[in-house]
């Protein structure tokens, strides 16, 4: 049985303080619950997050990462610093990266394979745009960005990725994906990692949806059988709320 992953990512929101904040009201909300939950902060709040979550389950994870390990390149941050930080995941190819910094699919290789060789497990994001869905292209889409981002990628390495589908859509707009478009698209996606890495590494690895995930939505998408968690954005913010999604997540 695979183990739910419930992953919040906060984007451009939170200073140190009310990453601080956030974590002293949301650990008491959280029991052993039988999925893992983790927080994706600003980079400037990951060490404090790192140091406060150091004793809890939850994990912590980075929304972006260079791949290089050091040098002349301004602004960015690296998978050591990252771990150095607490960190265990890192978001890969969100679509606001892939859309705003133009983070395109060789870029998205680059950085996957940089976090697996530091150390790090990626989350990778995938999806389709509405233009795309409408045009019948959605799997001709994901398949684009599977191939590049994964292709060759050695077993051993592919066991520790994880894939988010989040239709470019469905992200902060208060729509969501119905039950039946997440489902469809999750068992799509585990069959053709099956067709590309066997039957056992589609059956372990774990595929969460994103996109408007709330407290009042996540029960039926997180119940889907290929559905194994949720990446969530602006609900996350909330730890009452997160919690509450986390919960609707337990098998
Ligand atoms: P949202 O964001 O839940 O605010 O739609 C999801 C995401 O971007 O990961």
């Amino acid at each position: 049985m695979r183990r739910r992953l419930i992953a919040g990512n906060w984007k451009m929101h939170s200073t140190p303080d009310e990453t601080e904040s956030f974590i002293s009201r949301f650990l008491p909300l959280i029991g052993s619950a039988e999925a893992d939950a983790a927080i994706f902060p600003p980079f400037t709040s990951l060490d404090r997050a790192g140091r406060l979550l150091r004793s809890s389950d939850v994990r912590l994870g980075a929304q972006d990462v260079y791949f290089e390990a050091k040098g002349a390149f301004t602004g960015a941050v690296s998978p050591g610093m990252l771990v150095a930080c607490g960190c265990r995941y890192v978001l890969v190819g969100h679509s606001e990266r892939r859309h705003t910094f133009g983070d395109d699919d060789p870029i998205v290789r680059r950085k996957l394979d940089a976090t697996l060789s530091g150390g790090l497990d990626p989350v990778l994001c995938m999806g389709e745009t509405i233009e795309e869905r409408r045009a019948g292209a959605t799997f001709d889409v994901l398949e684009a960005q599977l191939i590049a981002a994964l292709r060759k990628l050695p077993p051993d390495l592919f066991s520790r990725v994880v894939i988010a589908y989040e239709p470019v859509w469905a992200i902060g707009t208060g729509e969501t994906a119905t039950p039946e478009q997440a489902e469809e698209v999750s068992a799509w996606i585990r069959a053709r990692v099956g067709a590309a890495f066997g039957a056992p590494a589609a059956e372990r690895i774990r595929i969460l949806y994103g996109g408007s995930v709330k407290p009042d939505n996540a029960r039926s998408l997180l119940t889907l059988p290929n559905v194994d968690g949720a990446l969530v954005g602006g609900a996350s913010l909330d730890p009452e709320g997160f919690a509450a999604i986390i919960s609707a997540g337990v098998r």
